[in-house]
Protein backbone atom coordinates (compact mmCIF):
# COMPACT_ATOMS: atom_id res chain seq x y z
CA UNK A 1 0.00 0.00 0.00
CA UNK A 2 1.23 3.20 -1.29
CA UNK A 3 0.06 5.97 1.51
CA UNK A 4 -0.03 9.64 0.66
CA UNK A 5 -1.25 11.73 3.28
CA UNK A 6 -1.85 16.05 3.65
CA UNK A 7 1.58 16.51 0.72
CA UNK A 8 1.80 20.15 -0.10
CA UNK A 9 4.49 20.89 -2.52
CA UNK A 10 5.51 24.92 -3.23
CA UNK A 11 8.66 26.15 -5.27
CA UNK A 12 9.41 29.98 -3.78
CA UNK A 13 5.46 31.21 -3.16
CA UNK A 14 3.86 29.19 -5.79
CA UNK A 15 1.64 26.05 -4.91
CA UNK A 16 2.51 23.09 -7.02
CA UNK A 17 0.61 20.56 -5.32
CA UNK A 18 -1.88 21.51 -2.55
CA UNK A 19 -3.52 18.59 0.15
CA UNK A 20 -2.62 15.95 -1.63
CA UNK A 21 -4.05 12.29 -0.15
CA UNK A 22 -3.94 9.24 -2.47
CA UNK A 23 -3.90 5.46 -1.09
CA UNK A 24 -2.77 3.03 -3.94
CA UNK A 25 -3.30 -0.50 -3.19
CA UNK A 26 -0.85 -3.04 -4.14
CA UNK A 27 -1.30 -4.72 -8.27
CA UNK A 28 -3.11 -1.72 -9.58
CA UNK A 29 -2.91 -0.38 -12.66
CA UNK A 30 -2.63 3.43 -12.10
CA UNK A 31 -2.81 6.53 -14.38
CA UNK A 32 -2.08 10.10 -13.60
CA UNK A 33 -3.86 12.30 -16.02
CA UNK A 34 -3.45 16.32 -15.63
CA UNK A 35 -2.47 19.08 -18.04
CA UNK A 36 0.99 20.01 -18.57
CA UNK A 37 2.48 21.85 -15.46
CA UNK A 38 -0.08 20.11 -13.19
CA UNK A 39 2.53 18.82 -10.91
CA UNK A 40 2.15 15.25 -12.26
CA UNK A 41 5.96 14.63 -12.58
CA UNK A 42 6.47 16.35 -9.20
CA UNK A 43 4.34 13.85 -7.80
CA UNK A 44 6.24 10.90 -8.67
CA UNK A 45 9.47 12.38 -7.91
CA UNK A 46 8.27 12.93 -4.57
CA UNK A 47 7.37 9.36 -4.65
CA UNK A 48 10.38 8.35 -4.99
CA UNK A 49 12.83 10.04 -3.32
CA UNK A 50 13.94 12.62 -6.28
CA UNK A 51 12.60 15.46 -4.59
CA UNK A 52 12.73 16.29 -0.62
CA UNK A 53 9.20 16.33 1.24
CA UNK A 54 8.44 19.84 2.51
CA UNK A 55 5.20 18.69 4.43
CA UNK A 56 3.08 15.35 4.54
CA UNK A 57 4.12 12.25 4.51
CA UNK A 58 4.53 9.11 2.20
CA UNK A 59 4.43 5.85 3.22
CA UNK A 60 4.93 2.71 1.47
CA UNK A 61 4.08 -1.11 3.04
CA UNK A 62 3.95 1.21 6.75
CA UNK A 63 7.04 2.78 6.38
CA UNK A 64 8.37 6.09 5.45
CA UNK A 65 9.03 6.16 1.36
CA UNK A 66 12.38 6.80 2.00
CA UNK A 67 13.20 3.85 3.74
CA UNK A 68 11.15 1.02 1.77
CA UNK A 69 12.82 2.56 -1.58
CA UNK A 70 16.41 2.07 0.01
CA UNK A 71 15.49 -1.57 0.92
CA UNK A 72 13.22 -2.79 -2.05
CA UNK A 73 14.08 -0.02 -5.12
CA UNK A 74 11.77 1.41 -7.61
CA UNK A 75 11.97 1.15 -11.34
CA UNK A 76 11.90 4.31 -12.99
CA UNK A 77 10.97 5.72 -16.54
CA UNK A 78 11.60 9.49 -16.85
CA UNK A 79 10.04 12.04 -18.79
CA UNK A 80 12.18 12.01 -22.26
CA UNK A 81 13.02 15.61 -21.72
CA UNK A 82 15.53 13.99 -18.89
CA UNK A 83 17.85 11.89 -21.09
CA UNK A 84 20.65 12.57 -23.05
CA UNK A 85 20.50 10.24 -26.17
CA UNK A 86 24.16 11.29 -27.52
CA UNK A 87 25.95 9.75 -24.32
CA UNK A 88 27.91 7.16 -25.72
CA UNK A 89 26.44 3.95 -24.04
CA UNK A 90 24.41 0.97 -25.53
CA UNK A 91 21.62 -0.22 -24.40
CA UNK A 92 22.29 -3.11 -22.03
CA UNK A 93 24.80 -0.37 -20.37
CA UNK A 94 21.63 1.47 -19.36
CA UNK A 95 19.61 -1.43 -18.44
CA UNK A 96 22.14 -2.77 -16.59
CA UNK A 97 22.07 0.84 -14.65
CA UNK A 98 18.95 -0.63 -12.69
CA UNK A 99 20.95 -3.23 -11.48
CA UNK A 100 23.27 -0.73 -9.42
CA UNK A 101 21.64 -1.02 -5.89
CA UNK A 102 22.88 -4.42 -6.24
CA UNK A 103 26.17 -4.60 -8.14
CA UNK A 104 29.69 -4.99 -6.27
CA UNK A 105 31.51 -1.52 -4.99
CA UNK A 106 32.76 -0.13 -7.94
CA UNK A 107 29.86 -0.41 -10.52
CA UNK A 108 31.40 -3.76 -11.13
CA UNK A 109 28.38 -5.62 -12.51
CA UNK A 110 28.03 -9.86 -12.13
CA UNK A 111 27.42 -12.71 -14.29
CA UNK A 112 23.81 -13.06 -12.63
CA UNK A 113 22.87 -8.63 -13.30
CA UNK A 114 23.75 -8.83 -16.87
CA UNK A 115 21.64 -12.23 -17.29
CA UNK A 116 18.70 -10.57 -15.29
CA UNK A 117 19.52 -7.06 -17.61
CA UNK A 118 18.72 -9.37 -20.78
CA UNK A 119 16.06 -11.27 -19.63
CA UNK A 120 14.23 -7.93 -18.80
CA UNK A 121 15.26 -6.75 -22.79
CA UNK A 122 13.85 -9.96 -23.83
CA UNK A 123 11.02 -9.45 -21.56
CA UNK A 124 10.68 -6.04 -23.23
CA UNK A 125 11.30 -7.22 -26.89
CA UNK A 126 15.36 -5.48 -27.08
CA UNK A 127 17.46 -8.41 -26.51
CA UNK A 128 18.53 -8.05 -29.99
CA UNK A 129 19.45 -4.45 -29.67
CA UNK A 130 21.71 -5.01 -26.49
CA UNK A 131 25.06 -3.80 -28.41
CA UNK A 132 23.40 -0.94 -30.14
CA UNK A 133 24.25 2.87 -29.24
CA UNK A 134 21.33 4.31 -27.65
CA UNK A 135 21.88 7.26 -29.66
CA UNK A 136 20.82 4.53 -32.53
CA UNK A 137 17.35 3.43 -31.19
CA UNK A 138 13.90 4.41 -32.28
CA UNK A 139 11.84 6.28 -29.57
CA UNK A 140 9.94 3.34 -28.54
CA UNK A 141 13.09 0.61 -29.22
CA UNK A 142 14.45 3.59 -26.70
CA UNK A 143 11.60 3.46 -24.33
CA UNK A 144 11.44 -0.27 -24.05
CA UNK A 145 15.38 -0.42 -23.02
CA UNK A 146 14.36 1.90 -20.28
CA UNK A 147 11.42 0.04 -18.61
CA UNK A 148 13.63 -3.00 -19.01
CA UNK A 149 15.91 -0.97 -16.77
CA UNK A 150 13.02 -0.61 -14.77
CA UNK A 151 12.27 -3.98 -14.35
CA UNK A 152 15.64 -6.01 -13.97
CA UNK A 153 15.72 -3.43 -10.81
CA UNK A 154 13.12 -6.27 -9.47
CA UNK A 155 10.98 -4.08 -7.92
CA UNK A 156 7.53 -4.64 -7.04
CA UNK A 157 6.55 -0.80 -7.80
CA UNK A 158 7.15 0.66 -11.63
CA UNK A 159 6.40 4.28 -12.25
CA UNK A 160 6.64 5.60 -15.72
CA UNK A 161 6.26 9.24 -16.71
CA UNK A 162 4.85 10.16 -19.63
CA UNK A 163 5.91 6.83 -21.41
CA UNK A 164 4.24 6.85 -24.43
CA UNK A 165 5.61 10.41 -25.42
CA UNK A 166 7.94 9.06 -28.64
CA UNK A 167 6.32 5.99 -29.10
CA UNK A 168 4.05 5.81 -32.02
CA UNK A 169 0.67 4.95 -32.35
CA UNK A 170 0.75 0.77 -32.98
CA UNK A 171 3.84 0.97 -30.46
CA UNK A 172 1.65 2.70 -27.82
CA UNK A 173 -0.69 0.01 -28.14
CA UNK A 174 2.17 -2.68 -27.65
CA UNK A 175 3.80 -0.96 -24.69
CA UNK A 176 0.80 -0.93 -22.79
CA UNK A 177 0.32 -4.35 -23.69
CA UNK A 178 3.41 -5.24 -22.01
CA UNK A 179 2.75 -3.15 -18.81
CA UNK A 180 -1.17 -4.79 -18.57
CA UNK A 181 1.31 -8.04 -18.20
CA UNK A 182 3.72 -7.05 -16.07
CA UNK A 183 0.72 -5.93 -13.85
CA UNK A 184 -0.81 -9.46 -14.19
CA UNK A 185 2.58 -10.90 -13.18
CA UNK A 186 2.07 -8.26 -9.39
CA UNK A 187 3.81 -5.10 -10.81
CA UNK A 188 2.22 -2.36 -9.12
CA UNK A 189 2.65 0.41 -12.24
CA UNK A 190 2.01 3.69 -11.92
CA UNK A 191 2.13 6.04 -15.08
CA UNK A 192 1.21 9.44 -16.32
CA UNK A 193 -0.10 9.83 -19.69
CA UNK A 194 -1.59 11.70 -22.08
CA UNK A 195 -3.40 9.03 -23.71
CA UNK A 196 -6.91 8.73 -22.44
CA UNK A 197 -8.13 6.38 -24.81
CA UNK A 198 -5.09 3.72 -24.59
CA UNK A 199 -5.61 4.01 -20.40
CA UNK A 200 -9.12 3.45 -20.08
CA UNK A 201 -8.18 -0.33 -22.00
CA UNK A 202 -5.47 -1.00 -19.28
CA UNK A 203 -5.12 1.32 -16.03
CA UNK A 204 -7.42 -0.35 -13.03
CA UNK A 205 -7.30 3.43 -10.77
CA UNK A 206 -7.41 6.69 -12.58
CA UNK A 207 -5.94 10.20 -10.69
CA UNK A 208 -6.84 12.73 -12.05
CA UNK A 209 -4.57 16.15 -10.82
CA UNK A 210 -3.89 19.64 -11.53
CA UNK A 211 -2.35 20.88 -8.57
CA UNK A 212 -4.99 19.10 -6.32
CA UNK A 213 -6.74 15.56 -7.11
CA UNK A 214 -10.34 16.62 -8.73
CA UNK A 215 -10.89 13.15 -8.26
CA UNK A 216 -9.50 9.65 -8.28
CA UNK A 217 -11.81 7.19 -9.31
CA UNK A 218 -11.98 3.29 -11.38
CA UNK A 219 -11.69 3.47 -14.61
CA UNK A 220 -15.47 2.61 -15.78
CA UNK A 221 -15.85 5.76 -13.50
CA UNK A 222 -13.77 7.71 -16.45
CA UNK A 223 -16.58 10.72 -17.06
CA UNK A 224 -15.84 14.07 -18.92
CA UNK A 225 -16.60 16.05 -16.31
CA UNK A 226 -14.37 14.98 -14.03
CA UNK A 227 -11.79 15.06 -16.90
CA UNK A 228 -13.30 18.11 -17.91
CA UNK A 229 -12.81 19.66 -13.90
CA UNK A 230 -8.91 18.42 -14.01
CA UNK A 231 -7.75 20.40 -17.52
CA UNK A 232 -10.00 23.23 -16.95
CA UNK A 233 -11.95 23.16 -20.22
CA UNK A 234 -14.81 21.34 -22.10
CA UNK A 235 -13.25 17.95 -23.05
CA UNK A 236 -15.12 15.44 -25.41
CA UNK A 237 -14.74 11.78 -24.87
CA UNK A 238 -15.72 10.51 -28.05
CA UNK A 239 -13.64 7.41 -28.42
CA UNK A 240 -15.80 3.79 -27.46
CA UNK A 241 -19.06 5.96 -26.64
CA UNK A 242 -18.08 7.38 -23.15
N1 LIG B 1 12.99 22.95 -11.38
C1 LIG B 1 11.93 23.75 -11.48
N2 LIG B 1 12.06 25.08 -11.33
C2 LIG B 1 10.97 25.90 -11.42
N3 LIG B 1 9.74 25.47 -11.63
C3 LIG B 1 9.55 24.15 -11.78
C4 LIG B 1 10.62 23.22 -11.72
N4 LIG B 1 10.13 21.97 -11.89
C5 LIG B 1 8.80 22.13 -12.07
N5 LIG B 1 8.46 23.43 -12.00
C6 LIG B 1 7.10 23.98 -12.12
O1 LIG B 1 6.27 23.16 -11.31
C7 LIG B 1 5.02 22.96 -11.92
C8 LIG B 1 4.71 21.50 -12.04
O2 LIG B 1 5.68 20.90 -12.91
P1 LIG B 1 5.60 19.36 -13.29
O3 LIG B 1 5.48 18.56 -12.05
O4 LIG B 1 6.78 19.09 -14.16
O5 LIG B 1 4.24 19.29 -14.12
P2 LIG B 1 3.70 18.17 -15.12
O6 LIG B 1 4.59 16.98 -15.02
O7 LIG B 1 2.30 17.92 -14.66
O8 LIG B 1 3.71 18.80 -16.49
C9 LIG B 1 5.09 23.70 -13.26
O9 LIG B 1 4.46 24.94 -13.11
C10 LIG B 1 6.55 23.86 -13.51
O10 LIG B 1 6.79 25.01 -14.26
MG1 LIG C 1 5.78 16.05 -16.39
Amino acid sequence: MIEITDLNYNLGNKSILQDINLHITPGEFVAIIGPNGAGKSTLIKLLIGLLDLQSGQIRIEGLPHQEWLHRHGFGYLPQREEYDRSFPATALDIVLLGRVGHSRPGLRFSSRDRALALEAMRDTGVEALAKRRIGALSGGEFQRVLLARAICTGSSILILDEPEASIDRPGVESFFELLAKLNKAGKTIITISHDLHTLSNYCSFLVCLNRNLHCHTRTELLQAEHISKTFGEAVHLIEKGY
